[in-house]
């Protein structure tokens, strides 16, 4: 995520909940004391369906996954580092032809593609993906769709000239059509090679103007009413879709993450919920109100209820073409990292999400119906009716999942479920929910259910608690913990990992790690034989750069953002891949037999200081010139074993 357009390091909470002072070693202790806790704890081996990890129970104890490759040192280098014996190829790029079968407009290394063009090729800066096999039902390794999202842009790069805000419909409409997802179709040769089919009936962009419906409590709701949508049922695009979730009856779900970026606030009357989300800037984003008058919906100080349309998790059906995308209010409105769906031991849907911003909150929905295994279409709406909790980590290692509902007493002041939904961060506050260390992804275990989640870095910490220790939280770390079931309302935690050289000089910057290092951990994921994989987000400003000014020395050992392997049981991290300069590692995704992985190289090329307000395709040198030695491009990586073999092993 760009530092420099939209915002997702904020800071909106002024709710003042309760921190714990406690002090890390307490906390280490804690670690010890729920290993012995896990002995207790029933493992079953849920083996992955071909599509999502989703439970499907049997009973084995769980494999003991480690890291079989070779460990690649940190590199400075603008090019993709991946362990010996791994190939990793270049498979799909921002511009490339999505297949579609209206046409399939090669790119322009100028960026002088219409925006009409934009709209059938991939979008820019991809990032949270899922592989779903062909035909569905199917546990398909050669045969697939591929669902990508494209966060944000970067108007330096998406345009041939020299940004500036004052552009045309035409530049505008560009932009937006270069947001939101990509769904295309993959096959892989006998002799192992991946292509994009074109043209593929699947292949589809979902924009920033896509009509999407609204389900769930808030369908309908005042608060979703607008001018140019009266009955609040149908929302205009999807926003900054961040990270991703896969549900077992194989839909997709994209995270709005920072969408208040893209709205403007000219007026000075921002009310309070306006503010606890972040939508208070004048000017804001890509300034898309200015173009010849059509997109003033995102003007708020005149649509105040338009940002109340965005912060949603959004389903897609990838294998049906013609179904509308729809955002799924019940699981509450907030900047959505990902969706980690499982089901409960009564195969009710359950998901976890993470709200990516300094001291915001981890979620969890569980559905009121259960998911049905022998007809996809009866699970198609089970997202919209439930409950939404919110995570308190108490000091003693116990956690409670706190109900977002009117039965809740401390919610009165709400009129009601939806408004509850809408205003889910105030909400939270007034459950009395942990502020957490800004939560990015969150991933299942899948033998011990066990769930991890990344609390990237904080550097506004002054308050330590014993889920987020560290003051000044330059690093992050990783948080997990573990249930009676998906659906219980108690959990017990404890922290897997602190980010950051157990050698540093400074004392606050230590860190836990065996292994290779790394920071702010970010993407993170499990594979089928529950090995972790953890992506890499070191903001560019931060990161060490040998060439340049800003030599941020304390970041020096970790290089550029990269792919690590983890094993659980020993927590020892291995470096599988680094990426090219100025980029964040994001995405994972395996094909079903775990010999294929597909990952995300996003923002190649990011400017290394602040001063510089765009990317500047004109000095290649000083950025990035990956992949191609011209204007760098997001793209998507495939990555097989050369042997073969199983990624990882
Ligand atoms: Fe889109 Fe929090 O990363
Ligand atoms: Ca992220
Ligand atoms: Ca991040």
């Amino acid at each position: 995520m760009s530092k420099h357009d939209i915002e997702d390091e904020g800071l909106s909470n002024p709710s003042g909940n309760p921190v714990f002072e406690t002090i890390l070693n307490a906390r280490l202790n804690r670690r010890q004391l729920m290993r012995g806790g896990l002995g207790s704890l029933a493992l079953s081996l849920f083996s992955m369906t071909g599509l999502s990890g989703v439970a499907q129970a049997a009973s084995l104890t769980a494999p003991e996954a480690k890291p079989g490759f070779k460990p690649i040192p940190p590199s400075f280098a603008d090019k993709v580092n991946v362990a010996e014996g791994y190939s990793a190829h270049v498979f799909v790029r921002w511009g490339d032809p999505i297949g579609d079968t209206l046409g399939n407009p090669a790119f322009y290394a100028n960026a002088s593609n219409s925006a009409e063009d934009q709209l059938i090729q991939f979008g820019m800066h991809h990032d949270g993906m899922s592989y779903l096999p062909l035909p569905w039902g199917s546990n398909s390794s050669t045969s697939g769709l591929i669902a990508v999202n494209h966060e944000y842009i970067d108007r330096g790069l998406l345009h041939p000239t020299e940004p500036s805000f004052s552009h045309t419909p035409a530049q505008v409409q560009k932009e937006i059509n270069a947001h939101g997802v990509t769904v295309y179709e993959v096959s892989q040769t006998p002799n192992r090679q991946w292509h994009v089919k074109r043209p593929s009936k699947y292949a589809r962009r979902i924009t920033a103007d896509t009509p999407c419906r609204i389900g769930g409590p808030a369908k309908g709701h005042e608060l979703m009413r607008t001018q140019f949508d009266p009955k609040g049922e149908e929302i205009l695009g999807t926003l900054n879709n961040c990270a991703n979730g896969l549900t077992p009856w194989g839909t997709y779900l994209t995270c709005e993450e920072n969408f208040n970026g893209y709205f403007t606030n000219y007026s000075d009357d921002i009310t309070p919920d306006q503010k606890r989300y972040g939508v208070t800037m004048k000017g804001a984003g890509y300034e898309w109100t200015k173009a010849g008058g059509i997109h003033t919906r995102f003007d708020c100080g005149l649509h105040p209820n338009e940002p109340n349309r965005f912060g949603w998790i959004v389903e897609i059906d990838p294998y049906d073409v013609t179904s509308p995308p729809v955002k799924r209010t019940a699981l509450g409105r907030f900047k959505h990292e990902n969706a980690a769906v499982t089901l409960a031991a009564d195969n009710r849907v359950v998901v976890y999400m993470g709200d990516d911003e300094r001291f915001e909150y981890i979620y969890k929905f569980v559905s009121d119906a259960r998911f049905d295994g022998s007809d996809r279409k009866k699970n198609l709406d089970l997202l919209d009716k439930g409950t939404l909790y919110v995570a308190q980590f108490n000091e003693d290692g116990n956690g409670n999942w706190l109900p977002l509902t009117p039965n809740n007493p401390k919610l009165t002041a709400f009129k009601d479920q939806a408004e509850i939904l809408i205003k889910a961060r105030s909400a939270a506050d007034a459950a009395g929910a942990t502020q957490m260390d800004r939560p990015e992804w969150i991933a299942i275990h899948p033998v011990t259910r066990q769930v991890y989640c990344t609390l990237t870095n904080n550097s506004k910490r002054d308050k330590a608690d014993a889920a987020n220790p560290r003051i000044k939280n330059t690093h992050g770390h990783i948080v997990r913990w573990e249930e009676s079931d998906a659906a219980a309302d108690t959990f017990r935690w404890d922290i897997f990992a602190m980010a950051g050289d157990p050698a540093s000089g400074v004392e606050a910057n230590r860190g836990s790690l065996k292994g290779d290092l790394y920071s702010a951990p970010d993407g993170l994921a499990f594979d089928q034989r529950g090995m972790l994989w953890i992506e890499t987000d070191v903001s560019t400003s931060a990161m060490y750069h040998p060439e340049l000014a800003n030599k941020q020395t304390e970041f020096k050992h970790f290089g550029n953002n990269q792919l690590l392997a983890v094993s659980p049981s020993d927590g020892i991290a291995k470096r599988f891949l680094t990426g090219p300069v100025g980029c964040e590692i994001t995405g994972f995704t395996m094909t079903p037999d775990s010999k294929t992985l597909f990952i995300n190289i996003q923002h190649p090329g990011e400017p290394l200081d602040d001063k510089t307000e765009f990317n500047d395709p004109r000095q290649p040198s000083r950025y990035s010139a990956w992949p191609d030695g011209g204007r760098p491009r997001s793209a998507t990586l495939v990555i097989t074993k050369d042997d073969g073999g199983v990624i990882g092993t």
